[in-house]
């Protein structure tokens, strides 16, 4: 029998102070109702002043390990899907493993945007199924809210920050990934970027947010993130060998609920199968999947032997889908 990974146990957290599309109207020319109807984002979390992305990280990490009855010191990896780790050097992999004393593990970060934590399943898997004992602890968080301009309102209305984690590790049996695909596309890199703060554009030559914030050009990418996350679920459905219609699941990336409604009716699938938190958290990039399969976990949405699809798209441009069987 096939030895796959399995997912022992789920966490997430957010910052606590909710900021609502009424306090946006108080700082930009829009609206609620724009904003409901446009993306289907209600409220978003954001840090405090000073507030670090390791302060809400620590917390889903400590919950999923809880769930999965691995300590700290078991751990044989810590993998970070963020970008907007607490800083440039150590990774945000490294910094996770310090505060929960992963002393055991090797640790570091995957920058991949959005699809950090699909690519972090994706990496994970490759190594239990060559080391099936292995502990694999994967982040998907990111502290967006500084990296927004609040003079364009075209982006300021859409993040937020949160993120969860999964452990990992190899079983024998029919649970666990099935597969796990990631793609990407650099040509497209215009689409959704931060171009301060890299060596082309150091943060120290800066006194200003504009290069350090988020750009996107919503109406494009809304089209290329449709096809490219319908066709990396139908990707992930074909390579295991599962038909749409058998999903039991849809745990989608959470940037916008029309490209949602929209992938989910390319594979003919119902949107009572798909977990929506979009509303409540808004796009917390590659904190999505993990903040809403905590939440499907949590209100008792997933039972053992479900199939469960998690496509994802983000920045790069990066994109995939990992299908398994919880
Ligand atoms: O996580 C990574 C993946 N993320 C994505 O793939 C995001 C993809 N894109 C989107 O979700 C959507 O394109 C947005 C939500 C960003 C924008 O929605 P849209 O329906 O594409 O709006 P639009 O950019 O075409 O703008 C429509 C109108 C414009 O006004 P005019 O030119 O028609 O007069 C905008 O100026 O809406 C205006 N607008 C706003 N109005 C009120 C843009 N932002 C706002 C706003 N409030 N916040």
């Amino acid at each position: 029998m096939a030895i796959r990974s399995v997912i022992l146990g789920v966490g997430a957290s957010a910052p606590e102070r909710i900021v609502t599309n009424y306090d946006l109207e108080k700082l930009m020319d829009t609206s609620h109702d724009w904003i409901i109807q446009r993306t289907g984002i209600s409220e978003r979390r954001m840090v405090d002043e000073g507030g670090k992305w390791s302060d809400f990280v620590v917390p889903g990490c400590l919950m999923a390990m809880e769930r999965a009855g691995v300590k700290a010191e078991e751990l044989d990896m810590v993998i970070a899907g963020t970008m907007t780790a607490d800083m440039m050097m150590p990774s945000g992999g490294c910094t996770i493993q310090s505060l929960i004393g992963a002393k055991n593990a090797v640790a570091f970060s995957l920058s991949a945007a959005c699809s950090g934590f699909i690519y972090g399943l994706t990496v994970a898997d490759r190594f239990i199924r060559t080391e099936p004992d292995m502990k694999i602890l994967v982040i998907g968080a990111d502290l967006i809210s500084q990296r927004l301009d609040w003079e364009d309102r075209s982006t300021a209305i859409l993040f937020g920050d949160g993120g969860g984690a999964a452990v990992l590790t190899g079983r024998e049996g029919e649970r666990g990934i099935l597969s796990t695909r990631m793609y990407s596309d650099g040509d497209l890199w215009d689409l959704l970027y931060v171009s301060g703060g890299g060596t082309l554009d150091p943060a120290f030559n800066e006194a200003s947010i504009k290069p350090h914030a988020i750009k996107m050009k919503g109406n494009e990418l809304f089209k290329v993130a449709v096809k490219s996350m319908g066709q990396a679920c139908l990707n992930a459905l074909e390579e295991a060998g599962v038909k749409a219609e058998d999903i039991d699941l849809v745990v989608p990336h959470q940037a916008n609920l029309r490209i949602i409604n929209k992938v989910i009716s390319r594979l003919g699938l119902d949107m009572e199968k798909v977990i929506i938190n979009v509303d409540k958290y808004g796009n917390t990039s590659a904190g999505t999947i993990p903040l809403a399969l905590n939440d499907a976990y949590e209100a008792g949405r997933i039972k053992e032997g479900d199939l469960v699809l998690m496509p994802v798209f983000g920045g790069g441009l990066t994109w995939g889908a990992t299908l398994l069987r919880w």
